[in-house]
Formats: C-alpha cells, sequence, structure tokens
C-alpha cells in the first residue's frame, strides 16, 4: 500500500518535471540545467523526485526483509506442525533454487545412472546430458537478434551501420574544427621574408616552446645537442643556418632521422619563436656540446639577401 502509492507520487512528479520542462523549453534563451544547477528553477522539483525515488527504493528494500522474516516464521510454523504429526519436514524450495533449476534443468544426482552413457575412464563417468534450457533460450535469442539486425541494419538501413555512424562523427568533428579555425583565424607565416629579430617577448616564448615540447629531450635543455640531436648551439648545420632553413627543418622535420615535423602539432607562430630563440643559442657554447656536425653556415649571406639567396641556397 505504502510503497505504491510511493510509486504513484514519485511517478507524478516525473510527470511533471517533464511536462514543465516541456513547457519551458521554447524560450531559447533559458539556461541549461547543468550552466547552474543549484540556481535552476526546477531545481526543488529534481530534488524532490530523487528523494522521493530514494524513499520508494528504501520502501521496497524494508517490504523485501518483512517478506523474508514472514517466509522463516511460516516454514518454522510448518516444521512445527510436520514434526507433532511425526512426519518429518521437508522445506520448500526457494524461489531462486526454483528459477536456478528450470533454467539448467539437471537431471539429480541421485538419478545420474539413467543418463549414464556406460563409459568410465579411471572412474570418471560419461553423462548423457542435454543442453541446459538457458544456454537454448540464449542462442534462440541470438537468431531472433541477428534476424532483426539483419532487417534493421542491412535490408531497410534505418539504422546506421558502423562505417556510416563514423564518417557521421567524423563529418560532425570537421565541421567543428572549421568552425574553430574559423572563429580564431591562425596568421599563416611567410618564410621567405621572416626575417630574424632578437625580440625579447618572442624569445621568451620560444624558450617556452622549447622546454614544452621537450626539444631538450633529444637537443639537451641548453641545445647542447646529445646522442640523438645535433648541437643547436654551433655554426654548422645539417640543413642549413638562418632562418628560413632552421624554420623549415624545424616545420617539416626530418623524419626519417628522429627529427618531428613541428609544423603539424606547432602553430606557425610557435615554430617561428622557437626558431628565434634556437638562433640566439648560437655561440652560447654550453659546457660538453656535442662535436659539430654538418657544414658551416655563413650568415652574411643570409642576412644581406635575407629575403631570396638563403632559402633556395641550401634547401
Ligand atoms: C625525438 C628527438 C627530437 C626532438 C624531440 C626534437 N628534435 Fe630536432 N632534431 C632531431 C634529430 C635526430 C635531428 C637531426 C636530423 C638529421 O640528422 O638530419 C634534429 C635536427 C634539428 C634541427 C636542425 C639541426 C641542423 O643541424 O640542421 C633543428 C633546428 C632542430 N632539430 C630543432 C628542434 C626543435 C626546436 C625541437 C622542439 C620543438 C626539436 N628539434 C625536437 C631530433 C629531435
Amino acid at each position: 500500500m505504502k510503497y505504491s502509492s510511493i510509486t504513484l507520487l514519485t511517478g507524478g512528479l516525473l510527470a511533471a518535471t517533464t511536462g514543465l520542462a516541456a513547457d519551458t523549453s521554447p524560450a531559447a534563451t533559458a539556461p541549461g540545467f547543468w550552466d547552474d544547477p543549484v540556481n535552476h528553477p526546477l531545481m526543488p522539483l529534481y530534488a524532490l523526485s530523487f528523494f522521493a525515488a530514494i524513499v520508494a527504493i528504501l520502501v521496497v528494500v524494508v517490504c523485501f526483509s518483512l517478506l523474508r522474516v514472514l517466509n522463516v516464521l511460516i516454514n518454522l510454523t510448518a516444521k512445527e506442525r510436520a514434526e507433532k504429526q511425526g512426519i518429518t519436514y521437508v522445506p520448500p524450495s526457494s524461489f531462486w533454487q526454483r528459477v536456478v533449476q528450470k533454467a539448467n534443468a539437471s537431471v539429480p544426482l541421485a538419478r545420474e545412472q539413467d543418463i549414464d552413457l556406460g563409459h568410465d575412464f579411471d572412474g570418471i563417468r560419461e553423462l548423457d546430458n542435454h543442453l541446459p534450457p538457458w544456454w537454448k533460450w540464449l542462442f534462440a535469442g541470438t537468431v531472433v537478434w541477428a534476424l532483426a539486425y539483419l532487417v534493421a541494419y542491412h535490408l531497410y538501413g534505418n539504422l546506421p551501420l558502423q562505417q556510416e555512424e563514423y564518417d557521421r562523427e567524423v563529418a560532425i568533428a570537421d565541421e567543428q574544427m572549421r568552425a574553430r579555425k574559423a572563429a580564431q583565424p591562425v596568421e599563416e607565416i611567410d618564410v621567405n621574408t621572416l626575417k630574424y629579430t632578437a625580440d625579447a617577448a618572442a624569445l621568451e616564448k620560444g624558450k617556452g616552446v622549447f622546454a614544452n615540447n621537450n626539444c631538450g629531450s633529444c637537443h639537451r635543455a641548453d641545445g647542447g645537442g646529445n646522442t640523438i640531436g645535433p648541437n643547436l648551439t654551433d655554426a654548422y648545420w645539417l640543413h642549413g643556418g638562418g632562418v628560413q632553413n632552421i624554420f623549415n627543418t624545424i616545420k617539416a622535420g626530418v623524419v626519417e632521422k628522429g627529427m618531428p615535423a613541428w609544423g603539424k602539432t606547432l602553430s606557425p607562430q610557435d615554430v617561428r619563436d622557437v626558431t628565434f630563440y634556437v638562433m640566439s643559442l648560437q655561440g652560447s657554447n654550453p659546457a660538453n656540446g656535442k662535436a659539430p656536425q654538418g657544414e658551416i653556415f655563413q650568415e652574411t649571406q643570409a642576412t644581406t639577401d635575407s629575403t631570396a639567396a638563403a632559402p633556395q641556397a641550401s634547401l
């Protein structure tokens, strides 16, 4: 009694909530629930339904415990009565035991000889057990499921297959990426007209990029080079020095030699700033720097005609 009135109450509240939510939804300006749950106008209603649901669950639990106690009492009196009449009392099997027996339909131990196939291997006997009903129903269920799946996904195609679902999600992600890029356009950097400036702010940013992307793991924290990457502080370059070459090397990487293509993960501004930072390390001559590799680079050539000659010279 108590329980049903509570469920009615919860059901009513939930209906009221959804009804109210439907009423308010046309106002597009209303803030979403998760924007500010505490001050949301429907919060008291939600909280009330939540507590009503908790109370309902508690009532159900209490009812079940009471039923169990009742069951024990009934069994006790039945046992007493049987003893008075001199009959041996066999307690009735519980609901759960009956479910398990129905699902397995196993032959009781006492009647095992009925299904004995007569094959005995070192005391291990072979019994002619059938497949348990739960297994057969599961199998039938998969057949029904497969048919429904075939019809819904392949014959009528009104539900999306994995490939379609994937394509759809990729399209949504592409759209989001386009929107994000449109919202904050990235200024492309023309490497051919780029000039090195020892601008303190840019160098500071470049230092941050160098540190945050672990350039130091292959070039050492001070750029002196280690077993993986070359020394970035000397005048010798594998791929040419000067702002254009260094920018291009950092952007495109030398993937087959283990230098990642940073243009894929860093913004053009970050590549420029870290290029300036690497250039600022020139001649810093850190202790135990790696021996020079590559060709000595004539900076004069690049600075006198920085727009045209340098990039083509070594690319
Ligand atoms: C996983 C290791 C690794 C990381 C991380 C790495 N590099 Fe390199 N880098 C290399 C290797 C190896 C080379 C030499 C490529 C070659 O032998 O051609 C190189 C070459 C270079 C060169 C050209 C040197 C020359 O002599 O021409 C520059 C400039 C450079 N790296 C800058 C950077 C910067 C800036 C970062 C961080 C954003 C970075 N590297 C991160 C491995 C790495």
